[in-house]
């Protein structure tokens, strides 16, 4: 009889690692990097931030059963919480029964705000730049000749008038600039700094902050999964029923700020972590969302679950991602670089996408739970599944095990032997 290949939480890290290689083709040190071995030096990490003393390790995951617009993607996921891999890995699965994450990113556009204070006619300094626009764009195009020349650039200026500040009114100027495969922090705010003379000389006032937002709001991405039914039974509860409960549980979010802030944290599990293994700036991506959800003025759910046509379950998950695959961390941290090697993602595009898709299937983990036998069973399980694999148990004596451990209570790999041997003598 033929064997069965073993599923890849089974394996062990070194199996896993050989399976990467082979699927991926990755070379010997980026496998290195990924098992952490050495990983990022000191050395390394002391160009990187001041005061080095030494690095910091977290778990890095690798979730399965991922398909974005129809390609088969490896997710390395950076996380201290349990259960975040699997439930991605299985809702992955789950997504994929009706042709996986069908995702897009807009274009990689920036925006960078500079603060004018001190104009005595801010309407006429309005009109003035508006006149000036094509001056202004050359100005900041000349701070980085590169981006330029890779297609990206300043596309736009965009004035604003703040009347209601606790200092009285001031202009606002947004530079709009395509960032290409960039987070973009850099390419903005020098592009910033080099128009500000030009502004302050229009408008005769005087330029203070020159920073970029991290309310991304033109660089979206968007995620989208539709899920037949009968996929979504399990244990006692019929496809329906999960589908119906798992609307009702978003709807709580849509309107309720409290619930909110809960649901799209289980969808920042997902995002955050791919975010860190990529060696992104989760900071910058947290603060886009979050502020992105309050945009209508009322912070709410950052995805949407409705019935399909055919009683399909769909999500969808929209937000700003300001990630990039060149740049910053992304290429200095040798993990991170084998991790965007690993996704096999070729712009920042593509990154943006399969992470929209993560947080989208995250949170469908954490409301189907949630809507059904409620998260710490799951949890339970999952833990106790992963000490009995952890235990050396045999693949058929996993269910059983797994099951006797919740019922007791009493998860550990001596209750995973103990069990296995009563079972064995019966
Ligand atoms: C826990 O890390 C995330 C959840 O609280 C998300 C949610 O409530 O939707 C389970």
């Amino acid at each position: 009889m033929m064997k069965k290949e073993k599923k890849f939480y089974q394996l062990t890290i070194a199996e896993r690692l050989a399976r990467l290689k082979a699927d991926r083709s990755l070379s010997k040190d980026d496998l290195q990097a990924l098992s952490g071995s050495p990983g990022l030096m000191p050395e390394q990490a002391d160009h990187m931030i001041e005061n080095v003393v030494g690095t910091f390790a977290l778990p890095l995951g690798i979730a399965q059963h991922f398909l974005v617009n129809g390609r088969e993607v490896l997710v390395p996921m950076v996380v201290e919480e349990p259960s975040v891999v699997a439930a991605a890995s299985f809702m992955a699965r789950l997504a994929r029964s009706g042709g996986g994450f069908t995702a897009s990113a807009a274009a990689p556009e920036m925006i960078g705000q500079i603060q004018v204070l001190d104009i005595n006619d801010i309407d006429r300094a309005m009109r003035d730049l508006e006149k000036a626009k094509d001056e202004l764009l050359e100005k900041a195009a000349q701070a980085d000749p590169l981006l330029v020349k890779l297609g990206g650039g300043p596309r736009d200026i965009i004035l604003r008038k703040i009347e209601d500040s606790p200092i009285g009114a001031f202009l606002v100027l947004h530079l709009v600039m395509d960032v290409r495969d960039a987070m973009g922090a850099n390419a903005i705010n020098t592009a910033l700094e080099r128009v500000t003379p030009l502004v302050e000389s229009i408008t005769g006032g005087r330029a203070l902050l020159r920073i970029l937002t991290n309310l991304a709001d033109r660089r979206l991405a968007r995620s989208q999964c539709a899920i037949p039914v009968k996929t979504l039974a399990f244990a006692d509860y019929p496809g329906e029923m999960v589908r119906d409960r798992i609307i009702e549980a978003w709807a709580f979010a849509a309107v309720d700020p409290y619930r909110a802030a809960t649901h799209n944290k289980g969808i920042m599990n997902g995002v955050d972590s791919v975010v860190l293994a990529t060696g992104n700036d989760w900071r910058a991506v947290e603060s886009g969302a979050h502020a992105y959800a309050a945009r209508t003025g009322r912070y709410t759910s950052l995805s949407t679950w409705s019935a399909g046509e055919n009683g399909e379950l769909i999500g969808e998950l929209e937000m700003p991602m300001a990630v990039g695959i060149v740049g910053g961390a992304t290429r200095v941290h040798p993990t991170a670089s084998a991790a965007i090697k690993l996704m096999g993602v070729h712009s920042a595009a593509e990154l943006a996408e399969v992470i929209v898709s993560v947080g989208l299937a995250q949170n469908l983990g954490a409301l189907r739970a949630l809507a059904t036998e409620g998260i710490q069973r799951g949890h339970m399980s999952l833990h106790a599944r992963q000490v009995a694999v952890a235990a050396g148990v045999p693949q058929e004596w996993i269910n059983p095990i797994v099951a006797q451990m919740v019922k007791e209570g009493n998860i550990h790999v001596k209750r995973a032997l103990e069990i296995m041997d009563e079972l064995r003598t019966r």
